[in-house]
Parts: structure tokens; C-alpha cells; sequence
């Protein structure tokens, strides 16, 4: 299993939750539950007349896990009208955020479930991202209570399916914590997840006329929302090419002065080099490229491997790989879960069939029947050079190098224009110190995986076309959503 050691605040991890029942209790009373979700306006009620689609397990098409209805254009000109600035002393906005974090924790059961089943998270992922959506409460919580300057006024926030909760509710926190009103757009295949995650923010104290729920398409209540004059600004998780549109839209119909705070995608590599310690090369391999899928955005997509220790690293990383156990993550024993959806699964299927038939496929594991799901596969590369996408699932390009090359590797690397995550697998220190300098990266992992960070420790962010930073997690973040401002100083 992947990820036991994130714990929860009572500093339990998926071991110790397995052994005091909760997991359990968890997995017995959410098995089979289904859930609704749909606007949550703050002065009318729902126009009634949005379009509705079911939501399925990806892991398995007969788990009905519930219904949506997306919000109409109707409600989205209600929720704009309504919407308003949180004008609650700083203190009281912290109470409640802090509050919301306690109500995540006591309702774990639901949202563990509805994490697995409609995002199709193993049961150590989706433990992870709990974890994460309350240290985003917590962090920003505090990070509000210290901060003198006013808010803008209403935020648009707009996330992705791959943190339906860590991400969807991390946005809302911050824009919330320096007092501004929020709209709050989840990703399309995850709308059931941010309404548990909206009715903790509501049943803490967080006013409606300040979080209001959208779901619906990104073409329809994304644009909508991004690109209207009585919104100050824009929080956004997802695609570069999608946040190149905002980007644009705000240009057009925005106040110059309102801000778009964008997470956005990668092209991360990893050099190993011929002193790294092969099993740890290879373990952290393993866990970078394909722990969720490679559904991250920190995910590795292009190994280097030093061409003298290659054959080395790869055959341990095929024998590793046929160990991987592909399944529904409502299983405890599946180490790897679906793709989102299966446009997803058909795009990357695609990708690997042409690569397949330009003889370029290394290793690959077969797939499940039902489900859409894709198997860990191999892809030969000369490098970065040739990849012009993120291809966001598990599939792993591999590039061999001579020492005498390194350069060449590197300008390769920040040649990409992206800039999220890099790992190095090196026992020499001023390679590593060599190499660290010269990329222009945002989170750089060390002899050891390169996903995951850390709330308040390790804030996550990229550089280049990677993202505009503030980084999440970060002290910066929260003070980006108000308004620069100067105080006079006592004489
Ligand atoms: P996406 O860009 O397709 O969608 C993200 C959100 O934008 C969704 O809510 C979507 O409905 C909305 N959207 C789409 N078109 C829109 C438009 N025209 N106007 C406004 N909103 C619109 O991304 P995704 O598939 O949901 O997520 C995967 C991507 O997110 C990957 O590229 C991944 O790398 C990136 N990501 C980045 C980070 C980070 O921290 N850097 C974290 C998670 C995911
Ligand atoms: N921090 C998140 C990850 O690890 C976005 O992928």
C-alpha cells in the first residue's frame, strides 16, 4: 500500500484507522449510499431548471454513487447578484474555518467514501486528502487571523477532479479567511464531494450571500463566473490551457487590477544518476508516476536514468511494476485505481496505442474488464523534447543520458516552459546542489518521491507555465486575496 504514512490530527494513518475500526465503520455504512448535488444559492432557491447527470463509480459503472444538477444560468446571475464580501471580524472567519475542520473530521466516514467512489481514490489517497483539506482549514485559518489589510470583495474559484476536496476546499479556505465572498465552481465529475465539503463550511458559520455552490461545465458556469465584472477575481486549479483562456476572458471583461491565482499542469522529470541506491530510485519511482493513477499534477512524466545504470533500474522497476495491483479502490489490497472518466481513458489509450505503434512501448500491465481504467505503462523517449502534452494518467516516459550530457538534460527540462516538480535521485551532494540551481521548478524532492506536499511546511506551486504562485499551502497565499494596503505607522 501507497501512502500510510499521511495521519490524521489524532496522528493515525490508514494502519491505525484499519485496526481501531474506523475504516470499517466507514466502508460498512457509505457502501452503497447516494448522494445529491446542485446549487447552493444564497438568496434564492435553485432555478430547478439545470441540466442533471448521474454520477458512477469509475471503478465500477453499476455503483450508482449519485445525482447532480448543474446549476442553470439562472442561478449563476442569482449567485452573482447575491454574492458579497464576508465582513465578519477576522477572528470569527477563523472560528468558523477552524469549526469546518472539526465537522470534516467527525463526518470522515461520508467523505472517505465519496472520495473513493466517485473520484475513485484508493482508501490511502483519499485518507491523504482529508488530512490535506483540513491542514488547508486549519493553515489558513491562522494565516487570516494575522492579516490587516482589506479583502477584495467576491472570488471565483474554480478546481479540478483530482483533489475534489483538498484543492476544491483549500481555494475556498483562503479566499474566505481574508474575508472575500466566494463562488465556488467543482470540476465536472466531482460535484458530490464539494457538497459535503460546502454543507461542513455552512453548518460552521460560513453565511450563504458568502459560499455559494455552482456546479455545472467549465464552457457554461466556469466562463460565466470567470469572465463577469462584479467578480474580483479568479482562484484556479487545473489545466495550463484552461487557465490561458481565463487568463484571456479576465483580460477582456475584468478590472485590470483583478487577480487569477493559477495552479496549473506539468511536464516533471526525474534524473537518476549512476550513484543512486536503485531500490529507493526505483520505490520512489513507482509511488511518483503512478500512485493515483498519475493523476497529479506533481506525477512524474519523463525519467532520466544514467545510461550505464539503466538496465539496472529498469528491470527492477518491471519487476516492481507486475506487482502493482490494479483494481476498485474500494478494495483494500488495489494499489492503483481508474482514470477519471472514460474520455480520460480513451485520450490516454490513444496516446499509448500510437506510441505502441511506433515500437516505443517498454512494459505494460493489463487492465481490469469493467471500469476505465488504464494499465502503468513504459514509453521510450530521447526526452523531454518529445513530449508536447501532460498526458494525466500512468504512464511513465523514460529517457537514458551520459554523464557527459547532463547539460543537455537540464536545458531540456526548463526548455519545456513548465515548471512544477523535479526529483533527483543523486549520492553526490554538488550534483545535486548543481542541478537544483539551475532548474527553474517549483517543488524539488531529493532522494525520495516527488508528489505530495506538505500544508505550512512545504507549500506547492510552480514556476513558468506551471503557475502563477502564490504557492498553496504558503504564507503568501492568503494575503494575494486582499487588497495591498499601507498603514500608518504609530509616531
Ligand atoms: P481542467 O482545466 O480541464 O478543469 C479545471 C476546472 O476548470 C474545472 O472545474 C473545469 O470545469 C473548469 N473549466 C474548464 N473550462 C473552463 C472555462 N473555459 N472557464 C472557466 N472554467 C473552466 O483541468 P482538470 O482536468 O479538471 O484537472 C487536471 C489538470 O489540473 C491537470 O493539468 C493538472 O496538472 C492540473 N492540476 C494542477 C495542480 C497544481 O497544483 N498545479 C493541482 C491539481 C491539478
Ligand atoms: N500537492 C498536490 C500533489 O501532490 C497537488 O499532487
Amino acid at each position: 500500500l501507497y501512502g500510510t504514512e499521511r495521519r490524521n490530527s489524532r496522528g493515525w494513518n490508514l494502519r491505525d484507522m484499519l485496526d481501531t475500526g474506523e475504516i470499517d465503520a466507514a466502508r460498512g455504512d457509505f457502501a452503497r449510499a447516494t448522494w445529491s448535488a446542485g446549487p447552493v444559492l444564497a438568496a434564492a432557491a435553485a432555478s430547478g431548471g439545470g441540466t442533471e447527470h448521474e454520477v458512477r463509480n469509475p471503478a465500477r459503472p453499476d455503483d450508482l454513487v449519485g445525482r447532480v444538477t448543474e446549476a442553470s444560468p439562472d442561478d449563476v446571475e442569482n449567485a452573482l447578484a447575491a454574492a458579497e464580501a464576508w465582513k465578519a471580524p477576522a477572528g470569527e472567519r477563523a472560528a468558523a474555518l477552524t469549526r469546518a475542520s472539526e465537522l470534516m473530521e467527525e463526518r470522515f466516514g461520508e467523505l472517505f467514501a465519496v472520495l473513493c467512489r466517485e473520484a475513485g481514490k484508493t482508501q490511502a489517497d483519499a485518507i491523504g486528502e482529508l488530512r490535506e483539506a483540513v491542514d488547508f482549514l486549519r493553515y489558513y485559518a491562522a494565516r487570516g487571523r494575522e492579516l490587516d489589510a482589506p479583502a477584495r470583495g467576491v472570488m471565483a474559484c474554480v478546481s479540478p477532479w483530482n483533489f475534489p476536496l483538498a484543492i476544491f476546499t483549500g481555494q475556498i479556505a483562503a479566499c474566505l479567511a481574508a474575508g472575500n465572498g466566494v463562488l465556488a465552481k467543482p470540476a465536472e465529475p466531482t460535484a458530490l464531494t464539494a457538497q459535503l465539503a460546502v454543507a461542513c463550511l455552512h453548518d460552521a458559520g460560513v453565511p450563504r450571500s458568502a459560499l455559494q455552490l455552482l456546479p455545472g461545465t467549465g464552457k457554461t458556469v466556469g466562463a460565466a463566473i470567470t469572465s463577469d465584472s462584479r467578480v474580483s477575481g479568479v482562484c484556479f486549479t487545473g489545466s495550463t490551457a484552461t487557465a490561458q483562456g481565463i487568463n484571456r476572458a479576465m483580460a477582456d471583461k475584468m478590472a485590470p487590477t483583478a487577480p487569477l491565482v493559477a495552479e496549473t499542469g506539468g511536464l516533471n522529470a526525474m534524473i537518476v544518476d549512476s550513484t543512486a541506491l536503485p531500490e529507493q530510485a526505483v520505490r520512489d519511482i513507482l509511488a511518483s508516476a503512478f500512485q493515483s493513477a498519475g493523476q497529479r499534477c506533481s506525477a512524474l512524466r519523463c525519467l532520466y536514468v544514467q545510461e550505464d545504470v539503466a538496465d539496472t533500474v529498469l528491470k527492477m522497476l518491471y519487476g516492481a511494476m507486475d506487482e502493482l495491483k490494479l483494481g476498485d479502490p474500494w478494495d483494500l489490497a488495489t494499489d492503483i485505481g481508474p482514470v477519471i472518466t472514460e474520455t480520460a481513458r480513451d485520450d490516454i489509450a490513444a496516446y499509448i496505442d500510437a506510441a505502441r505503434a511506433e515500437g516505443r512501448v517498454l512494459k505494460e500491465l493489463s487492465v481490469p474488464s469493467a471500469g476505465t481504467f488504464i494499465a502503468p505503462t513504459v514509453i521510450k523517449v530521447r526526452g523531454l523534447q518529445d513530449m508536447d502534452r501532460e498526458i494525466f494518467g500512468p504512464v511513465l516516459h523514460v529517457a537514458t543520458y551520459k554523464a557527459r550530457d547532463m547539460q543537455k538534460v537540464l536545458a531540456a527540462i526548463n526548455g519545456s516552459g513548465f515548471g512544477l516538480t523535479f526529483g533527483i535521485h543523486s549520492r553526490i551532494d554538488d550534483r545535486v546542489a548543481e542541478v537544483t540551481e539551475a532548474l527553474r521548478v517549483g517543488n524539488i524532492y531529493v532522494n525520495r518521491n516527488q508528489i505530495g506536499a506538505i500544508v505550512g511546511s512545504q507549500p506547492f506551486g510552480g514556476e513558468g507555465m506551471s503557475g502563477t504562485g502564490p504557492k498553496a499551502g504558503g504564507p503568501a497565499y492568503v494575503a494575494r486575496f486582499t487588497k495591498p494596503a499601507t498603514r500608518r505607522l504609530d509616531p
